[in-house]
Parts: structure tokens; C-alpha cells; sequence
């Protein structure tokens, strides 16, 4: 019995502490969701149940290796114990309580985060190799970042143009898959203004680990300015070349193609109009209009020198007008 009292201690001291040292390691990053609010409170709980068997397990197994060992001396067998009926019918019904609490904890969590605002923004995401797109239907507003004005719900609908990406924002907790074919949902309130980053949490090809965007929290005074700000854009964007530059924001063509000369997954735009480029085959080309049209639809036509053209998807649904729009913004870049 005195065993059982100092083993019983040992346990329960042994779970405050490693729970202890979970809690403050600091694992989650910032809560910035009215979502994480549930999501957290389920892993909390579950953070207990861990620290509490860890040291049901861990207790017993050590104190019997200290406590229980062979003494000097010692040379007979080992108590011989039979089944203890009590003990098996604790540790099944025990254990079964402990699931179905998560079980019911885990849908109310769901719930919670599931909740629907009425009156949420909707938003419109693009995800594909290797960028994410955003479009405000409400304002005619394209951009490669995510403006989301803070304590009001939005819902994202999510499609992607080629393979299967997840769109994850570790400090809102929720994560969703962007799934080619069908549009998928996220909704989400933000709670806390600030600056974070989408990951795209699911292996998508070759540069993968290059596919995050920025997500901004703003207060919604900060949110109107901006609103405002990208509207007066996208009006500029009524001549050939606005059209073109909006077009490969559009298709997310700038995930790949920088336009300052630094080297992405594809070569740069800047001076690339009229200038000579030379194959990975020796040979070479002047980048005219011919050149880019072919470029934009069978990208495997040529290999660049130093890239490889597999990473780029043909972008067979572009018109005549939309690709001579996307020259004419080339031209631009000098
Ligand atoms: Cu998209 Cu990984």
C-alpha cells in the first residue's frame, strides 16, 4: 500500500511538471484567430491527458527498476501474480470515457470553428505552382496580398489551376487543402493586426517551399486606405500594359519571374523583350513577340540556359489579345 501512495504522488507530480514544461516552451505561435481560441483549448486539454499518461507510464516502470531490483543475495523467483479483474475492467472503461470526452470536445471545437458570419467577406484564392492570388469580387481588386481587415469574419474560396496546395497561416491555426477541380472554404476572423506569412502546407513540386505570400491584418481604417489605394490601381490598369501586368499577377506568372533581374524558378523579365537568349542546346533567339507567344504556350519549345522549362505549365487559355497585352507590359521592363 505505502507503494501505491508514493507511486500515486510521483505520478501526479511528475504530470504538473511536464505539463509545465510543455506549456512554457512556447511550441504554438501567436493566437490571431477568433478560431485558434477553440483549437487551442482542445490542444491544451490534450497537452494534460499527454502529461498526465506519460507520467502513468513513466512513474511506475522507473520506481519498479529502482525499488523492485534483486537484491544481493537474492536468488528466488519472482512473486507469480494472476489477472485482477478490478485493475482490467478500470483500465478499458477509464480509457474509453477519456475518447469519448475528446471525441465530443473535438466536434465542439470543429463547431466553433465552422461558425458561419452572415455578413463575412467574401475572397477569392488562387492557388497554383508556385504563388497564391487574391481577388476582391466586391472591388475588382487582384493582389499577391492577403488585406484582411482585423475582428470581422472572412471566407475564402479556395481553387487551384494545376496540382493539390494547402493553404496554412500557422497563427490562425486553420489549415485547408486547395484542391485542383472543386473550391474549397476557409473562414476566418482575425483578431490581432499584424504581419504574417501563408505557407503552402502541402508538398506541391520542385519549389514548393518558395509558395508563401503575405498576409496582412489591418486595423479597418488601415483596410479602407488600402481598398482604395488597389482601386486606383487597378483603374490604372486600363491600357495594354496595365492590362498585361495585371494579367500576370492574374496567373500568377511573378511567383516565377522576377522584374527586377534576380533569379527566381524562371528567368527574369527585366530587358528580356528584344534581348538574345541562349539555349541550354548551344543555340539562340531573339525574344520577340514570336518568341514570347511560343514561350507563354509551349514553355518546353526552348530551354533557357540555367532553367528548366518543365516547371512552367503551357498557358494554353490566354487570348491572342491577353498575351500581346503581356508583350506590350514586357516592352516595359527595361
Ligand atoms: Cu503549393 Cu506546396
Amino acid at each position: 500500500m505505502q507503494h501505491f501512495v508514493i507511486v500515486g504522488i510521483l505520478v501526479v507530480v511528475m504530470a504538473v511538471l511536464t505539463y509545465v514544461g510543455l506549456d512554457s516552451a512556447g511550441l504554438m505561435p501567436v493566437q490571431a484567430s477568433a478560431q485558434a481560441v477553440s483549437i487551442d483549448w482542445l490542444w491544451n486539454w490534450q497537452v494534460v491527458a499527454m502529461s498526465f499518461l506519460f507520467a502513468l507510464i513513466f512513474v511506475p516502470l522507473v520506481y519498479s527498476l529502482i525499488v523492485f531490483r534483486r537484491k544481493k543475495g537474492e536468488t528466488g523467483d519472482g512473486e507469480h501474480i494472476e489477472g485482477n479483474t478490478n485493475l482490467e475492467i478500470a483500465w478499458t472503461v477509464l480509457p474509453l470515457f477519456l475518447v469519448l470526452a475528446f471525441a465530443y470536445m473535438g466536434a465542439y471545437s470543429l463547431g466553433e470553428t465552422n461558425r458561419v458570419d452572415p455578413d463575412a467577406i467574401e475572397i477569392k484564392v488562387k492557388g497554383q505552382q508556385f504563388s497564391w492570388t487574391f481577388e476582391y469580387p466586391e472591388y475588382g481588386i487582384v493582389s499577391t496580398e492577403l488585406h484582411l481587415p482585423v475582428d470581422q469574419q472572412v471566407v475564402l474560396k479556395m481553387e487551384s489551376t494545376d496540382v493539390i496546395h494547402s493553404f496554412w497561416v500557422p497563427e490562425f491555426r486553420v489549415k485547408q487543402d486547395v484542391v485542383p477541380g472543386r473550391v474549397t472554404q476557409y473562414r476566418i476572423t482575425p483578431t490581432l493586426v499584424g504581419d504574417y506569412k501563408v505557407r503552402c502546407a502541402e508538398l506541391c513540386g520542385m519549389s514548393h517551399y518558395k509558395m508563401e505570400n503575405p498576409v496582412i491584418v489591418d486595423t479597418q481604417a488601415d483596410y479602407d486606405v488600402w481598398i482604395v489605394e488597389q482601386q486606383a490601381i487597378a483603374a490604372a490598369a486600363q491600357t495594354p500594359e496595365g492590362q498585361g501586368q495585371l494579367l500576370t499577377v492574374k496567373n500568377g506568372c511573378i511567383g516565377c519571374h522576377s522584374i527586377d533581374g534576380s533569379k527566381l524558378v524562371g528567368p527574369s523579365w527585366l530587358g528580356t523583350y528584344g534581348s538574345t537568349r541562349e539555349f541550354a542546346d548551344g543555340t539562340s533567339a531573339v525574344a520577340d513577340d514570336a518568341y514570347i507567344i511560343q514561350s507563354i504556350r509551349e514553355p518546353l519549345a526552348h530551354e533557357v540556359a540555367g532553367f528548366s522549362p518543365s516547371t512552367m505549365p503551357p498557358y494554353t487559355a490566354l487570348t491572342d489579345e491577353e498575351i500581346a497585352n503581356i508583350i506590350a507590359y514586357l516592352k516595359t521592363l527595361k
